[in-house]
């Protein structure tokens, strides 16, 4: 993809040096059953475990979901990161070096991530211009080194030393070689592995407008995924296995000020089921803490809706009336913190706003509540039974009313999620056969037309194996097609007995046999053809080798 390939040879030392339970222990609690460890699967939702850790085979595999495989594999999955950005990352858990000769090649992406970081340190240079104004926001220089803010002078454009196209690229001048970011402060925006992908520009003066002028959408970044202060916060969000989420820049700046570190917020636009999942998968307790005005409130119960969707809870920090995280952090430290010890649930949150609402409007506002928390009916009945009848006592409204409201809302179907579910199978007697190819009891070098698989995983898994003479290197593979990760980690948990993998290899030889049945239009071929498929079917009992020798 461009980029320098990793040396199979260095991820595989770099998998046998770092214990897989270590690793995964970073993400999630596991229980020791046994020889293996298990969890909640943090990649679906689950009740009872069925994630499987095993520190013999250094692979995890989840019995509910199908997703499986290396300590990379997982790293990939959880952190939504490239093969190689795991890798990195799994050299920056296990305290193991990457060497610097495995670094990116440049080629365009790199060349403009480049790009953007000198642009950065270039406006980051110049932050004595800037001084006043982040002292009157309390912004000390530790504080504006770690997220690099700058100044955008004047002329920037024609101090930046970078070609036209790239500033472009990069949205720093317009097609007609304007600039927009002009006397202003410069906050850049890091992707969720601190690359610098774009800026954000605030206005310093009154009379500047708009008050921030964002870098658009563009070939590294996209505002639907990323998160502002997600690559400064991701260590304290695992550790704390919590997160808070804010509406702006300085919000973000602020909490970190005040020593609260896991802080994130979307940039400029609602929060996204992408951003949603990604805070899901790293933290139990997702926080709203909105600026305390209408669109705050809008915009907490919007986000309220996509996280119930997706079966998360989220808690809900309220500020007084016209304040923000920022403006607290500034006027009364001990309150904020006092705010952000206490967050109220959702249920507790949507029920008393119910409360507090004028009569007028009040039967609407229910309507909303309780169609946001309707999610639950799939995710966690009860939660939901719970929250209606307190509901309904708290608000004095029929407990028929609301069912009805649970009802109408849930015949909305929601489409995305039922895609997600609908993976084909994979027909067991495929993998019980890929299993005796890899175990050596089925010769790997068997004929049969790769078109004969149901599934494509084992369709695929037959002709590497066949290139591979039956040796199966789990790590390659993960590599190169990160999509039979999960059944390979499968097949290593699996234990078949000889009876199961002949009865396997028959089934399958009698589809091959089949197939060439069908395709043939002579007849006596044909005839031969249905006596070895009786045959096999007798010979069940006898050996491999007897039962291959049928079809040859
Ligand atoms: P706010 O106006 O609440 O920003 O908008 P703020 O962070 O409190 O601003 P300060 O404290 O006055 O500096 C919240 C977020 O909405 C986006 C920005 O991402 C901002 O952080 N926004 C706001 C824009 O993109 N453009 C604007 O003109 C205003
Ligand atoms: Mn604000």
């Amino acid at each position: 993809m461009g980029r320098k390939k990793i040396p199979l040879s260095f991820v595989e030392d770099l998998l046998s040096r770092a214990d897989i339970v270590d690793v995964i222990s970073n993400y999630l609690s596991l229980k020791q059953t046994g020889r293996n460890y298990m969890a909640l699967c943090p990649f679906h939702p689950e009740k009872t475990p069925s994630f499987v850790v095993s520190p013999e085979k250094q692979i995890f595999k989840c019995f509910g979901c199908g997703v499986g495989g290396s300590a990379i594999t997982f790293i990939q999955k959880y952190e939504n990161l490239s093969f190689y950005e795991s890798v990195k990352r799994l050299c920056e858990l296990s305290g193991n070096e990457f060497p610097s000769e495995f670094s990116e090649e440049t080629n365009e992406t790199e060349k403009l991530y480049e790009s953007a970081k000198e642009v950065a340190n270039f406006f980051h240079q110049q932050i004595e211009k800037v001084k006043p104004y982040l002292k009157k926001r309390e912004i000390k220089d530790d504080l504006s080194r770690r997220f690099m803010l700058g100044y955008a002078p004047k002329d920037y454009y024609g101090k930046l030393k970078l070609p036209d196209k790239t500033l472009k690229k990069l949205n720093l001048i317009t097609e007609k070689g304007k600039t927009f970011f002009s006397e202003r402060l410069i906050i850049p925006i890091f992707n969720h592995s601190g690359k610098i992908v774009a800026f954000g520009a605030r206005a310093l003066k009154e009379h500047q407008k708009p008050k921030y002028i964002n870098s658009p959408e563009s070939e590294i970044f996209n505002k639907s995924s990323i998160l502002y202060g997600f690559y400064q916060a991701r260590e304290n969000i695992l550790k704390k296995k919590e997160v808070i989420v804010v509406e702006g820049y300085f919000d973000v700046i602020s909490l970190f000020k005040v020593g609260i570190e896991r802080t994130v917020a979307p940039m400029g636009t609602s929060l996204t089921e992408k951003h949603a999942k990604t805070l899901k998968r790293y933290a139990k307790k997702i926080v709203l803490f909105f600026d305390g005005d209408e669109a705050g409130e809008k915009a907490t119960l919007r986000a309220s809706e996509l996280l119930t969707k997706i079966g998360v809870e989220p808690f809900i920090i309220k500020p007084p009336e016209g304040e923000d995280p920022d403006s607290i952090s500034k006027a009364d430290e001990e309150l904020l913190k006092t705010l952000i010890s206490q967050p109220a649930p959702l249920s507790k949150y949507l029920i008393k706003k119910a409360k507090d609402e004028p009569l007028e409007t009040r039967s609407e506002f229910i309507k909303t509540a309780v169609s946001i928390y309707s999610a639950f009916e799939k995710h966690d009945p009860f939660k939901l039974k719970k929250f209606l009848s307190e509901l309904s006592v708290e608000t004095e409204s029929d407990i028929k009313w609301l069912k009805s409201i649970v009802k109408s809302t849930l015949k909305q179907p929601f489409k995305t999620e039922k895609k997600q579910n609908q993976k084909p199978l994979i027909p067991e007697y495929e993998k019980v056969f890929i299993k005796g190819i890899m175990e050596g009891i089925i010769p790997h070098d068997i004929e049969l037309s790769p078109n004969i698989f149901y599934s494509n995983e084992c369709k695929k898994l037959y002709l590497y194996l066949k290139l591979t003479k039956g040796h199966l290197n789990s790590v390659e593979m993960e590599q190169n097609d990160p999509e039979l990760s999960g059944i390979v980690a499968e097949l290593a948990f699996t234990n078949f007995n000889d009876n199961e993998i002949k009865s396997a290899l028959c089934r399958i030889l009698r589809k091959e046999i089949e197939r060439k049945i069908r395709s043939t239009k002579e007849f006596s071929l044909k005839k031969r053809l249905k006596t070895i498929s009786i045959k096999l079917s007798q010979k069940e009992a006898g050996g491999i080798e007897e039962i291959i020798s049928c079809i040859y």
